[in-house]
């Protein structure tokens, strides 16, 4: 319907001692399916609140398009919500409480059939729709509450709070693929909160990465894993994590230790920095082969699929990810080698730039 703009919106719940959300100023684009990614504490649900106007910020205004609802309540934002755990009328039949939310804004009934059943066709509610919300187990009355969320076409925004908790594993999967189709269909912006990267990942057109009460990154599940642009993103997507080696730099050259990494592709003042690059990007080479880092391999994690060889360089851990194939001795000195493009460096865990070949050699 419109994109929802927040202008230097923060929240804090102790009169301004701590941000639970630090003031921010972002748009959700108007059709768009997000993930909004973080660990528990970090601000997801105070920020969803916000939005739909259950929580009024200690700071900041929101717009939905040119019509700012900052002052207004819930009722007036035209927004579904989806909680974590099932809320729904116990004692009203699963019918009616799909039907509650279309027939609440009075639409014809011949309507609010036709939805109800699409509705709970998608989410496998069909049989159960005579029966007393009460009498369901509770993944399947969070199905009816996530029936609710979907049933209406005239919402500005869907927000899902960590919806699938209570649902088992086997259907999540497939719940998960519906909301894609769900989306496609009703062009509906949709914000599905999780602290689940799989789950972010696998759902959204676009990963919003929260922090600390603070987004540090947003972006296509593939750049977040190819780029991440704070080492926050680097850990926390990806399994295992970005490695990250403490570095020098010196007139543009990164050393760790005795070996030269490359250039910083930026011009940047000389001091620590960090570097990091993910166990997909490491790649062992014989010793002596090339120049580069030495590595003292510590272990190997047979994966089935692939390997994690464990290493130490200058007494920092490394992780780098192989074929199910190649394996090593724990104990062997080997060279590594970062793929170009892959290897970033940070300050303060915001990536300043990107590490660069020495002599512009491919993987040098
Ligand atoms: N009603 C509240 N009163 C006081 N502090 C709260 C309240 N709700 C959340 N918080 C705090 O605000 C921070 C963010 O919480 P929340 O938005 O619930 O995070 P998330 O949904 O990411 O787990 C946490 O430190 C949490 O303890
Ligand atoms: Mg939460």
């Amino acid at each position: 319907m419109a994109d929802i703009r927040l202008e230097g919106v923060g929240h804090s719940y102790d009169g301004g001692r701590t941000w639970a959300l630090r003031p921010m100023t972002w748009t959700w684009r108007d059709g768009r399916a997000y993930a909004l990614l973080g660990p528990s504490g970090c601000g997801k649900s105070t920020l969803l609140n916000i939005i739909s106007g259950l929580l009024s910020p200690t700071v900041g205004r929101i717009w939905f398009g040119d019509r700012e609802v900052t002052g207004v309540p819930t009722a007036g934002r035209d927004i579904a919500q989806v909680f974590q755990f099932p809320v729904l009328y116990e004692e009203m039949s699963v019918y009616d409480n799909l039907a509650f939310p279309l027939r609440n804004r009075r639409r014809p009934k011949a309507e609010v059939d036709r939805r109800v059943r699409e509705v709970s066709r998608l989410l496998g509610l069909e049989e159960h729709l005579r029966r007393r919300s009460r009498r369901l187990d509770p993944g399947r009355q969070q199905l009816v509450s996530l029936g609710r969320g979907l049933v209406r076409a005239d919402v500005a925004a869907v927000l899902l709070d960590e919806p699938l908790t209570v649902v088992d594993p086997a259907m999540k999967w497939t719940l998960r693929s519906e909301l894609k189709q769900i989306h496609r269909d009703t062009g509906h912006t949709l914000i599905y909160v999780t602290h689940d990267q799989t789950e972010a990942l696998t759902f959204a057109e676009e990963v919003v990465v929260l922090n600390d009460g603070a987004i540090v990154q947003a972006g296509e599940p593939s750049e977040l894993f190819l780029s991440p642009a704070h080492e926050f993103v680097g850990h926390f997507i990806g399994s295992p994590g970005m490695n990250v080696l403490p570095a020098e730099l010196l007139d543009g050259v990164v050393r760790v230790g005795d070996a030269t990494l490359g250039r910083a592709s930026v011009e940047l003042p000389s001091g620590p920095v960090r570097v990091g690059v993910r166990p997909e990007f490491v790649r062992i080479g014989p010793a002596g082969a090339a120049s580069g880092p030495v590595a003292r391999v510590t272990g190997v994690d047979r994966m089935g699929a692939y390997n994690l060889v464990h290493a130490e360089v200058n007494g920092h851990p490394v992780i780098a990810r192989t074929d199910a194939a190649t394996t090593f001795d724990a104990g062997a000195t080997r060279v590594l080698r970062f793929a170009e493009g892959r290897a970033f460096l940070f300050r303060d865990a915001v990536r300043c730039g990107a590490l660069e070949p020495l002599d512009g050699r491919a993987g040098a």
